[in-house]
């Protein structure tokens, strides 16, 4: 497994972090349908490029922590009250089987690979736990232009299609699932007991 997918887009995270919350926030409704197929209590949450946490800041959830590669964007994660730790995803700093529910949300694409950091989730989930992934499908109209703003804002992004996504989340050995279709996906892995 490789041991950090950080590409350059982290680096743009960190100079624009303090702008990042101009974007609209994260709603709860378009990350319900994918934590409901959670077979525990979701309370023990995980954000993985987590940014400023305004997947975590969606949710009422007793413990949330961010875990992000770009200091800047922990940063305004921690000036909501959000615990945040430095890390990459594919070594997420977290016992095997110890939280409820894994957030990534509209940062897969910006990962280097995203295989390793969807199997270091299913690594972490406990059983019964569900990873939820919000992604743009790169096929529809809105994600063809997605695609190119991306690459002239100057990220590397690389977008899956849901059915690709869905495809990655069974190899790492999660039950998958695409509870949300459209231009913004959701696909959802529950760990069976
Ligand atoms: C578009 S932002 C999404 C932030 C948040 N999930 C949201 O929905 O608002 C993508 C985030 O992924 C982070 N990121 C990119 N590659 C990463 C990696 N390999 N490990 C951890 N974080 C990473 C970036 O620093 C950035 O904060």
């Amino acid at each position: 497994m490789p041991s950090d997918t950080r590409t350059g887009d982290v680096a743009i995270f960190d100079r624009i972090a303090r702008l990042y919350d101009l974007k609209p926030a994260t709603r709860r409704a378009k990350l319900a349908p994918a934590l409901a197929l959670a077979d525990r209590p979701v309370e023990r949450v995980l954000d993985v490029g987590g940014g400023t946490g305004q997947g975590i800041r969606a949710l009422d959830v007793p413990t949330g922590v961010v875990v992000d590669a770009a200091p800047g964007m922990l940063s305004q994660a921690r000036d909501h009250g959000l615990a945040g730790v430095r890390g990459d995803a594919t070594r997420l700093p977290v016992a095997d089987e110890s939280v409820d529910a894994v957030l990534i949300l509209d940062a897969l694409h910006h990962m280097g690979q995203p295989e390793p950091v969807v199997e270091e989730a299913a690594r972490v989930l406990g059983p019964g736990g569900v990873l939820v992934c919000l992604e743009f499908d790169p096929t529809t109209l809105l994600g063809r232009g997605l695609v190119t703003a991306e690459h002239l804002f100057g990220f590397d992004s690389r977008f899956l299609t849901a059915g690709d996504l869905a495809a990655m989340v069974r190899a790492a050995g999660l039950s998958a699932s695409i509870p949300r279709t459209g231009f913004e996906y959701t696909v959802a892995g529950v760990k069976r007991f």
